[in-house]
């Protein structure tokens, strides 16, 4: 029996907007999530050269943005000129890389509630966590003072350094600790950044340490899910929600 979770969000997200159907990270990825009845995604953050946060995976681009360099290497309205789509299919050429300040109004505006997953440059945890923390709580103020926690984004990292940087900034934005696999410590470090939720590589999960989580009293999410099977039995084990990249083979009502 698992005690009641933490988690007031729902069960299944589109990882990156709109998975592998459509170029990551891109509004043309959301409105893809979007059409498939999504109304919950998960989606990285970085800081441009000037410090405005943007929609984006890498800290390089190449992968999914046409050019070279890193991303701080340019300021954010030059990375919003910049061609995040094509390299997935001719049909999205010149999608741009969003600002995460329109992208995340967009959600908002549509009733998308959001997992953003602070994801700093190495070097730049404290100001991205920072940035990033500012704006959720600049956008969402009225929901926070109605206590509407369900409609408030998540801010989720590795970085506890950047999770440490949003809680100073705003304390009142929900905050999770991504763990590719969790460490002897791991509720500790938890605790350390006051993660209401811990991320983890399903793959690195085991049913033990799911009831450890859900007995610590954290919320429990597994990232990246695309089996049916698998997410049944993750379920199974306690896990309250995940994202996938399939989301042609798991809907957003999956159970
Ligand atoms: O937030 C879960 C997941 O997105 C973490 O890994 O590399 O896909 O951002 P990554
Ligand atoms: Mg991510």
């Amino acid at each position: 029996m698992n005690p009641p979770g933490a988690w007031r969000y729902p069960r299944v997200l589109a990882h990156r907007g709109g998975g592998t159907l459509a170029p990551e990270n891109t509004m043309a990825g959301l409105v893809e999530g979007m059409r498939r009845g999504f109304r919950a995604i998960e989606y990285d953050v970085m800081l441009a050269r000037d410090g405005v946060p943007v929609v984006m995976h890498d800290p390089f681009l190449g992968r999914t943005v046409a050019g070279s360099g890193n991303v701080f290497d340019y300021d954010a309205l030059e990375l919003a000129a910049m061609d995040a789509g094509g390299w997935f299919a001719r049909r999205y050429d010149g999608e741009p890389v969003p600002l995460l300040v329109e992208f995340a109004q967009f959600c908002k505006a549509h009733g998308v509630w959001q997992n953003m997953e602070i994801k700093p440059a190495p070097g730049y945890e404290i100001e991205t966590g920072g940035a990033v923390a500012r704006i959720a709580a600049g956008m969402f103020g009225d929901e926070i003072a109605a206590g509407q926690w369900a409609a408030v984004p998540l801010l989720s990292s590795f970085s506890e350094l950047a999770l440490e940087s949003a809680r100073e900034v705003a304390p009142l934005v929900p905050r999770a600790l991504l763990m590719s696999e969790l460490p002897p410590d791991w509720e500790r470090r938890a605790h350390a950044v006051d993660a209401v939720a811990i991320h983890v590589n399903h793959r690195h999960l085991t049913p033990e340490l799911a009831q450890a989580v859900r007995a610590a009293g954290f919320g429990l999410f597994c990232y990246t899910v695309d089996e049916p099977a698998r997410a049944r039995e993750l379920l199974r084990w306690g896990v309250e929600a995940f994202c996938t990249d399939r989301i042609d083979l798991i809907g957003p009502d999956f159970s």
